[in-house]
């Protein structure tokens, strides 16, 4: 008896610690009093005011998808390893790559321009719901839409903003609330330091999203600005921003239950869904987006082990196609165990006992899902085969690039852009790999698909083995895909042949591949787009009526909009977990634990000698902790999503204790169903990051940069 009242007192304190349904807050509109009743000792002021210096003006968009912050008062950037991946690998040569070996500027003069970087500062928000939905009572359909984009021209025309400012109005809610973002844009970033891989990507794919964590995954960049501090283009006499705030950096202890806040930009969520749709996702179209990738990646990785030149080539791509092949895999493992489709369903009849009129809205939503998913299924595999083939991706460019051109749009500024996007595709392209994975997976599409959604003769393409030898024939013909000797080839004489347009589009309208995925596009459009898009737009009408029915019929819930990759604050508890029967995790990895990892030689686990050599010198200095070691990665109960990257954690006082990069295998299904005993934010440690960038890098005067709180 006594045990069960203790377990019962331990559940709810459990239930009690953290916000039950997690929450991604807008920053004007936290829950103040819930995060001090957690330990926040700053107020929620401190974190956003539009009327003078706070947290958020350290905290900023970087390169329109993840998040970073401002470390010093000359406007030194942290972000992740990932989020820098493309710039760092940008600035590579074969002499000096610097994924593999890291970078460090010596002093501010060292530091490499990346031009087209961006970040985003976020000066303001406001609720400006009656504005735009002003006069739009009676309308629907596109008329509202229309109304509703009036609204939002009208309302940006009407304000005062800076030259260097922007507007940005963005629905909550499903449409049931608006908001408006000020925006500062800097445009000069320059990559200041890297570790190498083997610290920033240490685990690689084998420990993408899995807890216990080892990876240093940081680096860091520099805004500058002209002379008054204001944005401007890349000049070499642009100056380090000054920032109106920077984080100080924590290197103290942490101890479980420690609170915690996240300060970013997530993604997108979809945490209220009706039933049917999770199930949807659950059983139709995660499992089909999985299927396509397992064969892609499969394909690629044959190559990629036994060629060290595909390695390299494939290397980002592989990454970036197993990141989200892995999530939905973990998601829907997730969705599973959790029960998410019964706990909603069960939700779902809860609300319907307190506010019957629900049970029509939720009637009404399965039915236009059911409707919708044999469409939707469609689109799913569609849209991986074209992701996942290189070269349906640049057959489909060259398809829009003949109906601009026909339609008269392609002047120079579009064909160049159009250029640089298929440099950027050859560049990583091996079109015989690129063949093989194509006729592989269009084996699968063909054999997945109801005969009403595909071409003619599709019937034919069930057959791999068959599908390999016509991938190859047909690749080697074509003219864009690099294989052919003849002056037709565009990926070798591709300045040549824009220059004639004419000539180019008669001859592409020729091109086998070109035909072939023609036909493909047009059957998915005639077949499949249209529907999906007219029953969405049903469904967007009915989900924004169900938003604001559980709203008013769910008063002990307090809601927070979806995830849009807008400011968002997010706080929980330093925490471990517990996934599994039996199965407990710490909430913090050291440096012994990296050491276990090391695999020498090994691609994803093989370890720089300086490190190693720290380690065992337990050269530590400050960045150690109570046991003596380096803490690396560090877990918590806050709710972030993919555009988190990069966000700082931070103390009840605002210091920065860790870099967000990951969520644990067990909750990534929190998207959908964000579940307080499984879900986990995964941080680098600011006392490992420090670490790296003094100890291992000897990039002293980035600390010194600093303001560190011991
Ligand atoms: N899973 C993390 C996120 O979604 C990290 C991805 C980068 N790391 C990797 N091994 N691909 O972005
Ligand atoms: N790794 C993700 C990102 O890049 C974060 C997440 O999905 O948890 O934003």
């Amino acid at each position: 008896m006594k045990r069960i009242l203790l377990s019962a007192f331990a559940l709810s304190t459990v239930m009690t610690f953290a916000q039950q349904y997690g929450g991604m807050w807008i920053p004007t509109e936290v829950n103040e009093k819930e995060m001090k009743e957690l330990g926040m000792k700053i107020s929620a002021k401190d974190i956003f005011d539009p009327t003078k210096a706070s947290i958020k003006d350290a905290v900023v968009q970087f390169d329109g998808g993840c998040t970073a912050e401002i470390i010093s008062g000359k406007g030194l950037l942290l972000t992740n390893h990932h989020c820098g991946y493309d710039n760092i690998q940008s600035h590579s040569t074969v002499e000096n790559d610097l994924l593999t070996n890291g970078f460090w500027a010596k002093d501010m003069n060292g530091e490499l321009p990346n031009p087209g970087v961006t970040v985003d500062f976020i000066t303001d928000i406001k609720e400006v719901t009656k504005d735009i939905l002003a006069g739009t009572d009676n309308l629907s359909g596109a008329d509202l839409s229309k109304k509703i984009n009036d609204n939002i021209d009208a309302y940006k025309k009407a304000q005062k903003i800076e030259s260097y400012q922007t507007i940005s109005v963005r629905p909550m809610y499903y449409g049931n609330k608006y908001y408006a973002f000020v925006i500062e844009t800097y445009k000069d970033i320059r990559l200041v330091g890297a570790p190498p891989s083997s610290i920033g990507k240490y685990g690689s794919d084998t420990d993408n999203w899995v807890w216990p964590r080892h990876t240093g995954d940081f680096s860091m960049f520099r805004i500058y600005a002209d002379k008054n501090n204001k944005p401007a283009e890349y000049s070499k006499d642009n100056i380090p921003y000054t920032p109106k705030h920077f984080l100080p950096i924590s290197i103290k202890d942490k101890k479980e239950d420690d609170f915690t806040f996240v300060f970013g930009f997530p993604g997108r969520t979809t945490e209220y869904l009706p039933a049917i749709a999770v199930e949807k996702i659950m059983l139709e179209t995660d499992p089909a987006m999985i299927a396509v990738r397992d064969i892609a990646l499969k394909t690629l990785d044959e190559k990629m082990r036994v060629d060290p030149a595909t390695k390299i080539k494939y290397a980002s791509k592989y990454a970036r196609v197993a990141n989200y092949w892995k999530k939905w895999i973990g998601e829907v493992e997730g969705l599973k165990k959790s029960n998410a489709v019964e706990k909603k369903k069960q939700y779902e009849q809860m609300l319907i006992s307190k506010n019957p009129g629900i049970k029509t809205t939720i009637d009404q939503l399965t039915q236009k899902y059911n409707e919708q998913a044999p469409y939707n299924l469609h689109r799913a595999y569609y849209s991986e085969i074209v992701r996942n083939s290189d070269t349906f991706t640049l057959a489909g460019l060259f398809n829009n690039y003949i109906q601009s051109y026909e339609a008269g749009k392609m002047d120079a500024k579009n064909i160049d852009a159009l250029k640089a996007r298929l440099a950027d595709i050859y560049k990583d392209y091996d079109a015989e790999l690129d063949a093989k994975v194509t006729a592989k997976i269009l084996a699968l599409y063909a054999n997945k698909t109801e005969a009403k959604f595909l071409p003619k003769d599709f019937d034919q393409l069930k057959n791999e083995t068959r599908n390999l030898g016509m991938m190859d024939n047909v690749s080697k013909i074509s003219m864009i895909t690099g294989r052919t000797k003849d002056d037709n080839n565009v990926a070798k004489n591709m300045d040549k042949l824009f220059a004639d347009q004419k000539t180019l589009v008669e001859n592409l309208k020729k091109d086998p591949l070109i035909q072939m995925f023609g036909a493909f596009k047009t059957s998915y459009l005639e077949t499949t787009d249209k529907q999906v898009t007219a029953l969405q737009t049903d469904i967007d009408a009915l989900q924004k009526k169900f938003m604001a029915q559980q709203m008013e019929t769910d008063k002990d819930r307090k809601f927070f909009p979806d995830a849009n990759s807008t400011l968002r604050v997010t706080y929980g508890k330093v925490r471990g977990s517990n996934p599994r029967d039996a199965v407990t995790y710490g909430y913090q990895t050291h440096l012994a634990g990296v050491m276990e990892k090391y695999i020498p030689g090994d691609y994803e686990f093989d370890l720089p000698k300086k490190l190693i050599n720290l380690y065992n010198t337990k050269d530590y200095g400050i960045y150690k902790d109570k046991t003596g070691d380096v803490p690396v990665n560090f877990t918590a109960t806050n709710h972030t999503t993919g555009g988190n990257s990069g966000s700082p954690a931070l103390d009840a006082n605002g210091n920065l204790i860790g870099l967000n990069f990951d969520r644990q295998w067990e909750g990534t299904m929190s998207d959908i169903n964000y579940d307080p005993r499984l879900c986990r934010n995964i941080m680098v440690d600011t006392k490992y990051i420090l670490f790296v960038i003094d100890k291992y890098a000897d990039a002293k005067w980035l600390i010194n940069e600093m303001k560190i709180v011991k």
